[in-house]
């Protein structure tokens, strides 16, 4: 085969970037290349750095390009990070914070959008994603049920515009599909739906992505992991004491040396009861001293403790999360949490 630009850019279609399902190519990871009498030289865009599909890629594109051009040919490939090029779907994305549990009910959903309430009145741009593709929840938590977001074609692909409301941006798979249905979703399939709603979606220019993950340690949170730059990972447990394996294992999850994930703390939910008519009332039914008990136990800070509120459950299910309540104590324990997360990242 004759050396030319084109050439080396047909055998690269051939090389797959696994983690995405397509080539290297049509995934636009193929960057500066230069094509001599007898060198190749390019860059590759990775999501991130440090992965094992790094070298796999890697590998095959200079085997693949040796035996359409010879064992002689130069090969100079070097691997670059999609946020050190400035590009990529989520370039304009400065941090992606995933908010995740052990387990269902212990309240992620409610803590997700009410620490990006939290962070958008702090002043920041904030976008927030429904990885839940389980049991997606953002569309009644922010009263949006009935809206579809729009979508548009960039370069002949579709390109998804997230709904807004109360400043923040919003995608859920909850947006396109019948939620009173059961969601059965095999695991190329869930990692697709992910990929859609982070990578095909416009979010512009933002200070931070929240990422509501599903409960555990499955396919959408090991896509996450490998194949996005997350700043950060928020967990969110309640007291009860069997709670706490769940909490370790997805904690363990994060902490793996190949996913090294930075876990910014643990939120401990339903730390404790304070009737509406007595706001200043606590009563521990659960004991005292859990969360920072687990916290101590992962070695994480524990950012905040929120307690049982019915209004918190009420404002959630009538889509206007109790956070947008300023005044209430609520609101004050999430802005307190949304300026410790700041904080790790100034
Ligand atoms: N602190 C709280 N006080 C009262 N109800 C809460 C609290 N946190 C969550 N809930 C309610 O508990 C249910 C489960 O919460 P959700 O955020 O959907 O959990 P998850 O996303 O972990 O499954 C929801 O009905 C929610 O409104
Ligand atoms: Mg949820």
């Amino acid at each position: 085969m004759t050396l030319t630009k084109s050439s080396v850019i047909e055998i690269l279609k051939g090389v797959i970037f696994f983690a995405k399902g397509d080539n290297i190519v049509d995934l636009g990871m193929l960057d500066e290349l230069e094509v001599t009498e007898a060198a190749i030289k390019f860059r590759l865009v990775f999501p991130k750095l440090g992965e094992p599909a790094e070298n796999i890629v890697m590998n095959a594109a200079t085997k693949a390009l040796r035996e359409a051009f010879g064992e002689e040919i130069k090969i100079d490939i070097t691997p670059i990070a999609e946020k050190d090029k400035g590009r990529g779907p989520l370039a304009g994305v400065k941090h992606i914070i995933a908010v995740a549990s052990g387990k269902g009910g212990v309240g992620k959903s409610t803590v997700a959008a009410n620490l990006a309430i939290a962070l958008a009145r702090s002043g920041s741009q904030v976008g927030l994603v429904d990885a839940d593709i389980y049991g997606p929840s953002v569309p009644m938590m922010f009263g949006t049920e009935n809206q579809q977001p729009g979508v548009f074609e960039r370069e002949g692909k579709p390109v998804i515009v997230p709904i807004e409301k109360y400043g923040i941006k919003l995608l859920s798979i909850g947006y396109f599909v019948d939620t009173d249905k059961p969601l059965i979703w095999r695991g190329p399939m869930a990692t697709s739906a992910l990929n859609q709603l982070l990578s095909d979606a416009d979010w512009g220019v933002l200070d931070f992505l929240v990422i509501d993950l599903p409960p555990g340690t499955g396919d959408i949170q090991l896509t996450l992991a490998q194949s996005y730059s997350v700043s950060g990972a928020v967990i969110v447990t309640t007291p009860q004491k069997v709670a706490f394996a769940d909490v370790k294992r997805a904690a363990n999850m994060f902490k793996q040396e190949k996913l090294t994930i930075p876990i910014l703390g643990l939120i401990e939910n339903m730390a404790y009861f304070t009737p509406s008519d007595m706001p200043d009332k606590k009563y521990l039914i659960f004991g005292e001293g859990h969360g920072e008990a687990f916290a101590q136990e992962l070695g994480i800070p524990l950012l905040g403790q929120i307690p049982i509120v019915e209004k918190i459950a009420s404002s959630g299910d009538s889509g206007s999360p109790i956070a947008l309540d300023e005044q209430s104590p609520i609101a004050k324990a999430f802005d307190e949490i949304a300026a410790t997360i700041k904080t790790k990242f100034n």
